[in-house]
């Protein structure tokens, strides 16, 4: 099939390249003109394990244009793919979606427009009425969301545990799910406002794990019990599961913040006061700043400290720096008067403060030589191989906040480390 993508971001992307290897062709529209040079020369202008040699392998099934009436030209199918990010109030901006639907006037020759861009519910009916007033009344209308992460989203997209199809009709749906033919994955068909729920639904519940179990790794912190043994045991329950257990310092990323943020938003504008969302969000406000506080009691201090963070993306495996817990924390070390280091072998570093205040080290020693402490706080697997019986004696201090429990704690105190886990001490507070 021949089909349109609208926005060339992680998501876009993703789906543009997933399509054209499973034999579509794909135009890809952006209005940022320098993605789509960037991309007509060869350069993926984000990083995601798997997608440039996808691109590559299928240029000959892709194009790239600005231009939305070039890229629906011949299309069966268009996906919008766009951002929708929180507005000050914690709505989701949909000025994106409509703006490409408007786009889509002269396209009476579609089948369907499919939105996987997340969106609050109710947003497929108000698509609907948006494409109906611009004369595309036969034109189907679907939500398919994604549930990929990033630094696994090509493996994720091709081998999904389901296809989530919401439509209003069993033709845009067959038609859907036959874009999807050659994807494994359980095919799940549903009306459009359950679809918008499910995306919506599956982050909260993650994010809603994740929260627990930092709220239990705080505990087991001041009990003296060990985090990683419970969650271990815990999540060998099958009604449980051993995924998203993981304690740490937060949630971040481009979907969790704003995906909760906008089920309460919608939740509250509904009439209903979400208690258990608003606890998970502000669970996960305090993880971000626990690590200065518990720096704080270690240092005796943080003015004129220096800290050194190691890893600064809201996750491995990704250049990614949307909502990463590192932004809060460099933000509230250099508050107090701390010095602050970073490495990262990724990030895409914004030149704004806090970060246009903190420098970048080439090596995770380097960052570490003549510092007070050091904060794991993206779990980066170079950070296994450091040498850290060599690293010890060039800290000034050798304090050691391992925020994602990389680090095994025996060793680390045996190498001499004052060495502080989450969730895996009796801690100062
Ligand atoms: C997430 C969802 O997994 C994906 O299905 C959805 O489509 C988009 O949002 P992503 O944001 O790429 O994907 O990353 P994910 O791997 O889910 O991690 C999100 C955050 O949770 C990261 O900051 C990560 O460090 C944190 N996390 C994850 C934990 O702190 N503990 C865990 O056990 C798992």
């Amino acid at each position: 099939m021949r089909i349109a993508v609208f926005g060339a971001g992680y998501i876009g992307l993703v789906t543009a390249a997933c399509f054209a290897e499973l034999g579509h062709t794909v135009a890809v529209r952006d209005i940022r003109s320098e993605a789509v040079t960037a991309l007509r020369a060869g350069r993926t202008p984000i990083h995601e394990p798997g997608l440039d040699t996808l691109l590559t392998r299928n240029a000959d099934r892709l194009s790239y244009t600005i231009d939305a009436d070039e890229a629906v030209r011949g299309a069966e199918v268009a996906y919008i793919c766009v951002d929708t990010p929180p507005t000050a109030g914690g709505d989701a901006d949909l000025s994106r979606v409509f703006a490409v639907v408007r786009s889509l006037r002269d396209a009476t020759h579609l089948t369907a427009v499919v939105v996987k861009s997340t969106v609050p519910v109710g947003t497929g009916a108000r698509v609907r009425t948006a494409l109906d007033r611009v004369g595309l009344r036969h034109v189907g209308y679907a939500s398919n969301p994604e549930f990929t992460a990033e630094g696994t989203a090509v493996h994720d997209f091709l081998h999904p545990d389901r296809i989530v199809i919401g439509t209003w009709d069993e033709q845009t749906a067959a038609c859907v799910a036959d874009l999807h033919k050659d994807v494994p994955g359980t095919i799940v068909t549903l009306d459009v406002e359950s679809a918008e729920m499910v995306k919506l639904t599956a982050n909260a519940f993650l994010a809603t794990k994740i929260s627990f179990a930092n709220e239990i790794a705080n505990i087991c912190d001041l009990v003296g019990a060990d985090i990683v043994a419970v969650t271990r045991a815990v999540g060998l329950d099958q009604r449980i599961g051993p995924h998203f257990l993981k304690a740490g310092v937060g949630w971040g990323g481009s979907c969790f913040p704003k995906d909760t943020l906008a089920l309460k938003q919608m939740a509250r504008n509904a009439g209903h006061s979400p208690q258990l969302l608003d606890a998970v969000i502000e669970v996960n406000e305090l993880q971000h700043r626990r690590p200065v506080v518990r720096l704080r009691a270690a240092l005796g201090g943080l003015d004129g400290a220096r800290v050194a963070l190691l890893g600064t993306t809201f996750k491995p495996g990704t250049d990614d720096m949307r909502q990463a817990p590192s932004t809060v924390l460099a933000a509230r070390l250099l508050a107090e008067g701390a010095e602050v280091r970073c490495w990262d072998p990724l990030a895409k570093l914004p030149d704004t403060a806090p970060w246009s205040h903190v420098s970048r080290s080439p090596s995770p020693a380097h960052s570490m030589a003549e510092a007070d402490a050091a904060v794991i706080v993206t779990e980066w697997p170079e950070l296994l191989d450091v040498d850290w019986p060599v690293v010890r004696p060039t800290m000034r201090t050798p304090v050691i906040l391992d925020g994602r429990n990389l680090l095994d704690p025996a060793t680390m105190k045996g190498v001499g480390y004052h060495y502080l886990g989450v969730g895996r001490s009796r801690l100062p507070h």
